[in-house]
């Protein structure tokens, strides 16, 4: 198990490619803290990891709510005595070009799409300067290296995922703590509510996946979860500060 006795704080995994993501780690021997706001999706992993036979607990906070994600982080970090891995992985998308997107909705995704990836990292960071090691995995999409057609608070602030990453993973590499980022393409999850909808509905988005993703499919959420456990594991011992796409193939062409 190339996790064993690490602890990881993995946000937003209650569903979704974040659980996916949990339940790999878990595998390999971490103890997983599955931060959420959902209650029941949170517990509904921790279930899925323990009957796995792994460890878990759940972490019930709003990341954008600075005083929880800190309280949350430093609890983890009572309880096990250190922190090794983070993945900011929480993110939302709010449809909309310039004009349409309410400026409450480009604050919002601002505010969980980078704001609360900028917080956690920094509430861990004492802890992973301390230990001289730790792994920060941020969560970016196929829409940060990409542009997608009014989505302009979800393009803007994934991009800017991408720009932290790089400055974070410069800055403390000398601490032995490693910043990477990955980005997901299409992932069949609630997450994609929004684009669907601004879409016309599913025989749109089907057609859409089909058409713009070179592989012609949408990916399965374990799919993504291979790629997150390369980054935050020893088997990318020698990566920081890079950007990982697993989209199919659709920022190729
Ligand atoms: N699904 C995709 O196609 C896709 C593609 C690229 C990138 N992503 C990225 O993956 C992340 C989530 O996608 P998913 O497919 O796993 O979504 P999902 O909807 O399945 O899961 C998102 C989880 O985040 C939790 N969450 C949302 N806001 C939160 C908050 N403020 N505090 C704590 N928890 C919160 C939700 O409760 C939910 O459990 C986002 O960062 C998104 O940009 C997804």
């Amino acid at each position: 198990m190339i996790l064993k006795n690490r602890v990881a704080i993995v946000t937003g995994a209650g569903s979704g490619i974040g659980q996916a993501g949990a339940m790999i780690m878990a595998k390999e021997g971490a103890h997983v803290a599955v931060a959420d706001r959902s209650a029941p999706g949170a517990a509904e992993t921790v279930s899925m990891i323990r009957d796995a036979g792994g460890s878990a607990e759940s972490l019930i906070l709003d990341v954008t709510d600075d005083i929880s994600l800190e309280d949350g982080i430093a609890s983890v970090l009572k309880r096990h005595g250190r922190i090794d891995i983070l993945h900011n992985h929480a993110g939302a998308q709010i449809a909309g070009d310039l004009e349409q997107v309410e400026v409450e909705g480009f604050d919002r995704s601002w505010s969980l799409n980078v704001r609360a990836h900028f917080m956690a990292a920094r509430f861990v960071m004492p802890a992973m300067k301390a230990q001289g090691s730790g792994v920060i995995l941020n969560t970016s999409s196929s829409s940060g290296v990409l542009y997608d057609r009014e989505m302009i608070a979800y393009t803007t602030t994934k991009h800017a995922v991408i720009a932290m990453t790089r400055q974070m993973a410069g800055d403390y590499a000398r601490f032995g703590i490693r910043v990477n980022a990955v980005c997901p393409g299409w992932v069949d999850t609630p997450f994609n509510g929004p684009f669907i909808t601004q879409m016309g509905g599913r025989d749109a988005i089907e057609a859409y996946v089909r058409e713009k993703v070179p592989m012609g499919r949408w990916a399965q959420v374990e799919e993504i979860a291979e790629s997150i456990l390369f980054l935050v594991s020893d088997r990318s011992s020698y990566m920081t500060g890079q950007i990982l796409v697993v989209d199919g193939g659709e920022a190729v062409v």
